[in-house]
């Protein structure tokens, strides 16, 4: 589809747009008794209800035109295929062979990847089988009671995300634990406290040679030859990484590597060896649900119309809000505190992925992409930044997730959490109009006076959408099919949005303009040459760092 073809179509939605704005949401649920029933969709035990959007039939059709246009399941094909869809670093994109359940061989340049990623998987099993049941333990032979996970970005927050979901099927006695800013302050406090004799790292980085990764490696390692000696390490350490000779130069035991390949992107990778703390901490079992639940929302992704499949609706609803209607932001908000991690997961699976601005082709993209994504676990945003969302002069699409039964025995919690839940997206719907709020206020026995002062305070403008996640409980099969929705969200969008969805050039220069800095800030080098503002900040700091 050509760049005029998308912007054609971005501007003709905008006549939808005119009309619905005619009609909001709630006179439409008035008038379509079954509005829930055409506007819901099941897949990989997922419910998604989208009934709750600025939508009709016409919209849909539309979004779904326009998917097909742009070339959505070509696209899918393709990534399948295992064609080289992230251009700018010439690779596959193939994470979805990590969690593949199916018998057929799953070729990336001519080879078959399935043998490598089961022979990976089967020393993962091996590997936290004998972690758990003590079979390896540390140096002095004390059984493993904390596991560190060393990594940043996708090598840390899949894995810390997952974990924290998956409490329930923790043990204990296993404790994870998760570093990732160079921040001294990070290891320090997650050392505090900690033994060594029974401590074990895992240094995860794609490339080995992540700055902040790779700065609290070293502090780790310093801090397990200190108290055990530099003999100690070995029995200590075990790397994850695309880069085997530089984990070895490390001093990582070769059968303590567990690799991975550079088909994978970073913020993909939790399916991959770099999920190896999330199977110390639950079982193996437990992470092969995971990639189970993901791989049933795969062949959801793949097989099903575009009409009814979850990632697609979820995708065109978030174009249609992002270029028709001008959104800029989208929350995600589960009402499952376990799953406290999972905005700051999404933003970057999402924000990384389609936080561009040029084309395929390279020319500046002429519509707005990627939304900021955001969020915090109800029922506590509730009480801090809803008002924005119910009343401010933004609107802001938002997901609810919630689970029909939770892992506690612990009545009436969760009938609360779910009527909170239901709650949120009704009034955001709803809204309360200002007849509404007048009979309420004159129920309550105000004067005129008083009535009339108070009432433009009191209206809600309602017609703010959201999407409800329903499913049956927070599973590791359900946490797989819930995270692979949203890369399948995240693709589609990429590829409307044409757009590079796998490569993130737009951390680079911060990164390179901080190894100049380094110098400078060490009082080594002067800052000359920097702008006014960098040399006075770094002044302050030589003057002050003590
Ligand atoms: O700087 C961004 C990034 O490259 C992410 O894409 C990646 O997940 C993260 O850094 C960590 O990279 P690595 O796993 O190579 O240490």
């Amino acid at each position: 589809m050509a760049k005029s073809g998308r912007k054609a179509s971005f501007a003709s939605l905008g006549k939808h747009k005119k009309r619905l704005e005619e009609q909001p949401m709630r006179v439409q649920f008035a008038i379509d008794p079954n509005r829930f029933k055409r506007y819901s969709a099941t897949g990989a035990g997922i419910l998604l209800d989208y009934s709750k959007n600025r939508i009709d039939e016409e919209v849909m059709a539309s979004l779904f035109d326009l998917a097909r246009a742009a070339g959505v399941e070509e696209r899918r094909d393709q990534m399948c295929e295992g064609e080289h869809i992230n251009i700018t670093e010439d690779r596959a994109v193939m994470h979805m062979a990590l969690r593949y359940q199916g018998e057929h061989p799953v070729p990336v340049d001519g080879q078959d990847v399935m043998p490598e990623i089961r022979a990976v998987l089967a020393a993962i099993k091996a590997y936290t089988d004998a972690v758990r049941n003590g079979e390896i333990r540390g140096h002095g032979g004390e059984q493993i009671t904390d596991v560190v996970n060393i990594g940043i970005g996708g090598s840390d927050l899949g894995p810390s995300m997952v974990t924290l979901a998956l409490a329930p099927y923790t043990r204990p006695d296993l404790r994870a634990h998760y570093v990732s800013n160079v921040d001294g302050a990070h290891i320090h406090d997650t050392l505090k406290g900690l033994d060594p004799k029974k401590t074990l790292f895992i240094v995860a980085s794609k490339t080995f040679t992540t700055d902040e990764t790779m700065t609290n490696a070293n502090s780790a390692r310093a801090w397990i030859a200190d108290a055990l000696g530099e003999e100690a390490v070995p029995n200590h350490f075990a790397a994850v990484s695309t880069n085997i000779p530089a984990c070895a130069k490390f001093g990582i035991r070769e059968d303590r590597i567990f690799g991975f390949w550079d088909w994978v992107g970073g913020r993909y990778s939790v399916w991959s060896a770099i999920g190896l703390p999330i199977a110390l901490a639950v079982g193996y079992d437990n992470f092969a649900a995971f990639l189970k639940g993901a791989d049933a929302m795969d062949r959801h992704f793949l097989s099903t119309p575009l009409e009814n499949n979850l990632p697609v609706i979820m995708a065109v609803l978030g174009v249609w809000y992002r270029n028709v209607w001008g959104f800029s932001t989208h929350a995600v908000l589960p009402y499952d505190q376990r799953l406290s991690r999972f905005a700051a997961y999404l933003q970057q699976q999402d924000m990384e992925s389609n936080g561009k601005s040029v084309t395929l082709a390279g020319k500046p993209v002429g519509w707005s992409t990627g939304p900021i994504v955001w969020g915090e676990p109800g029922t506590n945003g509730q009480h801090a930044f809803y008002q924005l969302i119910h009343q401010g002069t933004d609107v802001i699409p938002a997901d609810f997730l919630i689970a029909a039964k939770p892992h506690e025995h612990l009545p009436p919690h969760h009938d609360k959490l779910v009527a909170n839940v239901l709650a949120q997206s009704e009034a955001l719907m709803l809204g309360k109009t200002e007849e509404e709020v007048v009979e309420e206020l004159k129920a309550q026995g105000l004067s005129k006076a008083r009535i009339k002062e108070l009432t433009p305070h009191k209206v809600f403008p309602g017609n703010r959408p959201s999407n409800t996640l329903f499913y049956e409980q927070l599973t590791p099969e359900t946490l797989g099919s819930l995270v692979a929705l949203y890369e399948h969200k995240v693709f589609t969008q990429g590829v409307i949005w044409n757009v590079n969805s796998y490569d993130q050039w737009g951390v680079e220069l911060g990164k390179q303009l901080a190894k100049a800095l380094l110098p400078k800030v060490a009082g080594e080098q002067s800052g000359e040459g920097h702008d006014s503002s960098t040399q006075g900040l770094l002044a302050y700091y030589l003057a002050n760092k003590g």
